[in-house]
């Protein structure tokens, strides 16, 4: 079964086509980034319109790569939330067109439920049970997942998703959206203890905060000046890796899942990569992290989650199926 998977929830228009829910025959991802650069975050309307410009080639140059035809296509997975509104309705009137002029069935997918996809688009995949992080820029969350399709979500950010919290210290850095592979890169080579930001709500719960790290790293940044940029990205990201590695392993622990899977494009940087599995091991768990290019926005996930949804649970959207912007994952099949 051919899957067309489509991806347009926030500032990535993707495509891809995925045979039998695991196998990537194509996966493009255009990135607005340089659209939305000197606003220094999406511009959801911009955005919208550069979705509406972009997506249909996209399709075609995806169908090309794959070496197949529109009539090859066997089923439309669209993402319909949660995400900004204009982009998903691109998305989502796009893919029901498809389904409807080539009489083929739309699945809507949860934009989060696609991130830990990821997971099992690996080889070998990572089978349930296990802990699910997902760390993006608009979402952190904590999720046990039983089996697929089913998600409980145990914790999460209450204010700034992780990888909006290092877009906006990298903007206070004066650094383009989005900053965080810049300060990825620049915190490679450098002292992550060279200053000690605080670790918000570190010491309990399944919670967590980055919105106050943000602001003491602005105080921070008013009192000193002239730090040099890789020991203030080193530092700045110290905080955030070891929030995200504590919380995790503390809800694994209290779930008793044995196995972290770790998605959203934060789950890209090396410095997680390196630090949390040394430290899950020590305490006699497993972390897994997707390829990079399966943790940032993209489509083949997409696929991946509709071939689920369609083949494993038998659910198909009517072509009338609407964009919901804070589509939860609690409940969500
Ligand atoms: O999952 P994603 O592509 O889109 C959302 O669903 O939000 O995540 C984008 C976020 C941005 O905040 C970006 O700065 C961050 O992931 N990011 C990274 C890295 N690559 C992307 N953060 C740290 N290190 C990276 N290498
Ligand atoms: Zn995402």
């Amino acid at each position: 079964m051919i899957v067309l998977g489509i991806e347009t929830s926030c500032d990535e228009t993707a495509v891809a086509l995925v045979q039998d829910g695991q196998e990537m025959l194509a996966s493009l991802v255009y990135s607005q980034a340089d659209l939305h650069a000197r606003y220094g975050g999406v511009m959801p309307e911009a955005a919208s319109r550069d979705h509406l410009r972009k997506l249909p080639a996209l399709a075609e140059e995806a169908l090309e790569k794959a070496g197949l035809s529109w009539d090859q296509v066997d089923l439309v997975g669209v993402t319909y939330g949660p995400g900004l509104i204009g982009p998903l309705i691109v998305g989502v009137a796009y893919a029901a067109g498809v389904a409807l002029a080539r009489d083929v069935p739309l699945v809507g997918v949860n934009h989060l439920a696609a991130h830990l996809f990821a997971l099992r688009l690996m080889a070998p995949p990572l089978d349930p049970p296990f802990l699910g992080l997902i760390a993006s820029g608009g979402h952190t969350l904590l999720v046990v997942v039983p089996r697929w399709g089913e998600y409980q979500v145990v914790g999460g950010t209450r204010d700034d998703a992780a990888g909006e919290a290092l877009d906006k210290f990298g903007r206070l850095l004066g650094f383009p959206y989005p900053a965080g592979p810049k300060i990825d890169a620049l915190a490679q080579d450098s002292d992550p203890k060279a200053i000690p930001f605080p670790r918000p709500m570190l010491e309990s719960g399944l919670d967590m905060s980055f919105a106050g790290l943000k602001t003491a790293a602005l105080y921070w940044l008013r009192q000193h000046s002239g730090a040099p940029l890789p020991e203030l990205c080193a530092s700045f990201l110290e905080a955030v890796v070891e929030v995200l590695v504590e919380k995790a392993m503390r809800a694994a622990r209290r779930f008793q899942c044995k196995k972290i899977g770790v998605v959203g494009g934060v789950a890209a940087n090396h410095r997680l990569r390196q630090v949390f599995p040394a430290r899950a091991n020590e305490r006699g768990m497993d972390v897994f992290f997707p390829p990079p290019e399966l943790c940032t926005d993209n489509a083949a996930t997409v696929a991946a989650c509709a071939f689920h949804r369609y083949r494993e649970l038998g659910i198909a959207d009517p072509l009338s199926l609407s964009p919901d912007a804070n589509l939860p994952l609690h409940g969500w099949r």
